[in-house]
């Protein structure tokens, strides 16, 4: 059914905004579609999306909204093409029943946690990292050989920030099953488990999950109460730029930020555990695109200093999958992310998947979805164990300096932090800060903008001399 609905993407019809049921439209991904959709705050960076095209929620809202905007309504319907028919008809024709058929609901997540927590006592510790707004436990399995010591590298693998996207929380479970039922059975299994340390957070938000599952299939966010909305974007409430690009400060947005960075406590957990497992690696998985993605997601006007490490990885968990790799900001840009804050405050190497091609697949796609990523993450426990460059080669020192720089200078931020990064470059000679920008792939104008800020403190300091 979902097959049929999205290859046989229907040409537009004058009539569309007659029809009454809530689509999905797809549309060029352009500067200027990008422009429009921010404009008119229609729900897009939560839907499909690729350097192509983007999809966006053609509802009454949105209907109404270009109804009044018949430029902007002409630009981006002139090559439309409808990707969902009916969103909710798409929806009950997906599972049917109420106990959710093969996808887990919220009480049978938690007794597959318990049950493998239970059956394979020396692989595992369970716990609830706390509880949310309406008192859920966010669980957390810990997974390897405890009876193997020593520095072992550890890697976060998370699902379901969004409620609607139940592959998210799927993947993680059969991820689970596979490391717990193979070990001693499987070589490579055996061994990420006596050499690493796998922690699992199935479902980081569970209200907003028991709200999708039960009530409506379309929620996003969690379900704590603001002004006179509900929920928080928990993508989106992660402090490091937070509030800057692509994040709404409406809380009746699918995309809202939270009244403040870190507002959340399903955010507040992700950082504890970052704390207290200092964790190397992590992957964060969404529905959907078929995208390997990787920070920055806040801008698009550089690479991260870890580019190469970033696209390697990337890259072949991409193969594996079948999916696009590529960075973030290559789609748009959004701030507030959960891959961003832990690859900058961190220094995790971050990665976020958007599985499938629908929020949640037909029942059928769910295993070779699961068997795919199992894959996929077998080559990263295997391949990115302590994966960033610890060294202090100074090109590499220069690089790091520099997205500093974009990070305080572009969306502006921290005056006295980035007058101690722009004293450091000041002191190198400019061959070298040049490197260091074609190194990060920066935008000329902004080159020429840091040079000026960089010139500027070098004459500051000759005339204090
Ligand atoms: N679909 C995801 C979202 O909207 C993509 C997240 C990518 N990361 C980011 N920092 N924007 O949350
Ligand atoms: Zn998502």
């Amino acid at each position: 059914m979902l097959r049929r609905i999205i290859t046989s993407l229907l040409a537009l019809s004058p009539f569309m905004h007659l029809q009454a049921a809530d689509q999905v439209l797809r549309v060029p991904n352009t500067a200027e579609n990008r422009m429009i959709l921010e404009q008119l705050e229609l729900e897009h960076d939560c839907y499909g999306k690729s350097p192509e095209y983007l999809d966006f929620l053609y509802d009454k809202r949105a209907k109404n909204l270009l109804e009044q905007r018949n430029t902007f309504r002409n630009i981006l319907l002139r090559n439309s093409k409808v990707y969902v028919e009916d969103v909710d008809a798409l929806n009950r024709s997906l599972v049917t029943r109420d106990d959710l058929g093969k996808y887990h609901t919220l009480e049978e997540t938690e007794a597959s946690i318990k049950e493998y927590a239970d059956k394979y006592p020396d692989l595992t510790i369970l716990k609830s990292a706390g509880n949310t707004h309406e008192n859920r436990n966010v669980w957390v399995l810990e997974i390897s050989n405890k009876k193997t010591g020593g520095d072992k590298s550890s890697f976060l693998i998370m699902g379901s920030h969004h409620a609607r996207e139940w592959i998210s929380t799927e993947v993680p479970l059969a991820l689970m099953k596979h490391l717990l039922d193979n070990y001693g059975k499987i070589d490579a299994v055996t061994k990420v488990l006596d050499e690493s340390r796998i922690v699992i957070v199935p479902m980081v938000n569970p209200d907003g999950s028991a709200h999708s599952r039960t009530k409506q299939r379309m929620w996003r966010k969690n379900r704590r109460p603001v002004a006179s909305s509900i929920g928080v974007d928990n993508n989106r409430n992660y402090a490091f730029k937070w509030g800057t690009t692509g994040a709404s400060p409406n809380p009746s947005s699918d995309t809202y930020r939270g009244p403040e960075p870190m507002s959340e406590i399903e955010n507040q957990i992700v950082v504890n555990l970052q704390k207290e497992y200092d964790f190397d690696t992590a992957v964060s998985f969404h529905s959907y695109s078929e995208l390997v993605l990787w920070p920055w997601g806040y801008t698009g006007k550089i690479k991260s200093k870890d580019h190469q490490v970033f696209e390697k990885h990337g890259k072949a968990m991409g193969q594996i999958l079948g999916y696009k790799p590529m960075q973030i900001s290559g789609l748009y840009e959004a701030s507030g992310g959960f891959d961003d804050m832990l690859y900058a405050d961190f220094g995790v190497l971050t990665y976020t998947i958007e599985l499938g091609k629908w929020f949640v697949p037909q029942e059928n796609e769910i295993d070779p979805i699961c068997e795919k990523s199992i894959q996929a993450m077998m080559y990263l426990f295997e391949n990115a164990k302590n994966p960033l460059p610890v060294n202090q080669d100074p090109a590499y020192v220069t690089k790091g300096i520099l997205q500093n720089v974009v990070r305080d200078l572009v969306i502006d931020d921290n005056q006295s932090r980035l007058d101690i990064s722009l004293s450091s470059l000041s002191l190198l000679p400019d061959s070298a800060i040049q490197l260091a920008m074609d190194g990060l792939e920066m935008e000329t104008r902004l080159r020429d903008q840091i040079f000026d800020y960089i010139n500027r403190h070098r004459s500051f300091h000759r005339m204090q001399n």
